[in-house]
């Protein structure tokens, strides 16, 4: 591979795959393509001649032609992410989500060009909180919120286009990361910047809702192995063994700012809320060798926490803002 095509990669995650592959495989040319909606900044790339920024939209099937056109692979990511959103306004979701992917497969079916695609444990719904079984390759769809559901339909696409069509595609669906360069409106920086604010960290409902979360630098090494390793036409699920419930984990990042576990406030839950993911990866582990290197959760989180602390000029100009949206939905 000489030229990817990167979509999304000014994003959270996309960003950090740029910058592993940047790192790792130096000799690539990396077109990231990137609309920069409010999640996207132009800053979370790394500075490269090998690192091209070409701002449009996956939707612009012009422009999509022309730069799979000149791509040896295309690694999907970008979307509209946050389910808060989708809940408040679908639209955007469908058409990214649902309308830009069919607009990437299309031409890399035209260019017959390899295609990763990125998405999430959340197609498949969630699972009860006293239960012990995980998500694999093979439960069925389910998902729950409109992103989620944009999300499974992206999917279904590629699986149709590689049956249909022979498209060289590979899927991945990763469960919660969390890291550098998270955009404040997730959970884990919310409470982070809210605290370097002085602000108390908010609690959807009584926190009880497991995320199984995962740094971000796994899930990029994930995605790599895959493109380069994987089987085509197969599903991998990514994930690092990280269950944790909300409140266990705003507790950890309480104590770990030198505050009260409790010093939280308790807002309104989420519409929907799912209640629990759990990702069994050992099909990734057993065909391809991946294991995760972030194994200490506590120690992550430390990281991240610093990072937010080191790199206030990247989030405080944006925060009054995604604060007024929270406060209009009593969260
Ligand atoms: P993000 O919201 O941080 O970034 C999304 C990026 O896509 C932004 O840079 C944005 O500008 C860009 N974008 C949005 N619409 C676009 C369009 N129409 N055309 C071009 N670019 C557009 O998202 P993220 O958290 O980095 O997630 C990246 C991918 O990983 C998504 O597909 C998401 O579903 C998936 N995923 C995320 C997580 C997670 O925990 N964040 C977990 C599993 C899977
Ligand atoms: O599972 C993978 C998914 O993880 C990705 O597909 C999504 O793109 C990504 O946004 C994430 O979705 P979640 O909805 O799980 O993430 P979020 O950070 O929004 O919320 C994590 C949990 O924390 C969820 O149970 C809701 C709760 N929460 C969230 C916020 C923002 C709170 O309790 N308080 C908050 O302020």
């Amino acid at each position: 591979m000489k030229r990817i095509l990167v979509t999304g990669g000014a994003g959270f995650i996309g960003s950090n795959f740029v910058r592993y592959v940047a790192t790792n495989q130096s000799e690539i040319h990396i077109t990231v393509l990137d609309k920069l909606t409010y999640a996207g900044n132009q800053a979370n790339l790394p500075v490269s001649n090998k690192v091209e920024l070409v701002v449009g939209d996956i939707c612009d099937a012009d422009l999509v032609e022309r730069l799979v056109q000149k791509s040896d692979a295309v690694i999907h990511f970008a979307a509209e992410s946050h389910n808060d959103h989708s809940l408040t306004n679908p639209a955007p979701f469908v058409q990214t989500n649902i309308v830009g992917t069919y607009t990437l497969i299309e031409a890399c079916r035209k260019f017959d060009v390899r295609y990763h695609h990125v998405s999430t444990d959340e197609v498949y719904g969630d699972l009860a909180l006293e239960d012990s079984q995980k998500f694999t390759p093979e439960t069925p769809y389910n998902p729950s919120s409109p992103y989620a559901a944009t999300k499974a339909s992206s999917d279904l696409l590629v699986k149709a286009w590689v049956r249909s069509f022979g498209l060289r595609a590979t899927i991945s669906n990763c469960s919660n990361n969390y890291g550098p360069y998270q955009h404040i409106e997730k959970f884990i920086p919310r409470q982070i910047t809210n605290i370097l604010n002085g602000q108390r960290p908010k609690l959807y409902g009584d926190g009880k809702n497991v995320r199984d979360w995962i740094h971000v630098e796994d899930h990029s090494r994930a995605v790599w192995l895959i493109l380069t390793n994987g089987q085509i036409g197969d599903t991998y699920l990514i994930g690092a063994e990280g269950e944790a419930d909300n409140k266990t984990v705003l507790a950890t990042i309480l104590t770990l700012m030198q505050q009260s576990p409790e010093a939280y406030e308790p807002v309104a839950d989420r519409p929907g809320h799912d209640l629990r993911y759990a990702i069994d990866a050992t099909k990734l582990k057993e065909e391809l060798g991946w294991q995760p290197q972030f194994t200490d959760f506590r120690s992550g989180l430390e990281s991240t926490i610093e990072w937010y602390r080191k790199n206030r000029k990247w989030w405080e100009k944006e925060k009054i803002a995604v604060e007024k949206l929270y406060t209009q939905r009593k969260q």
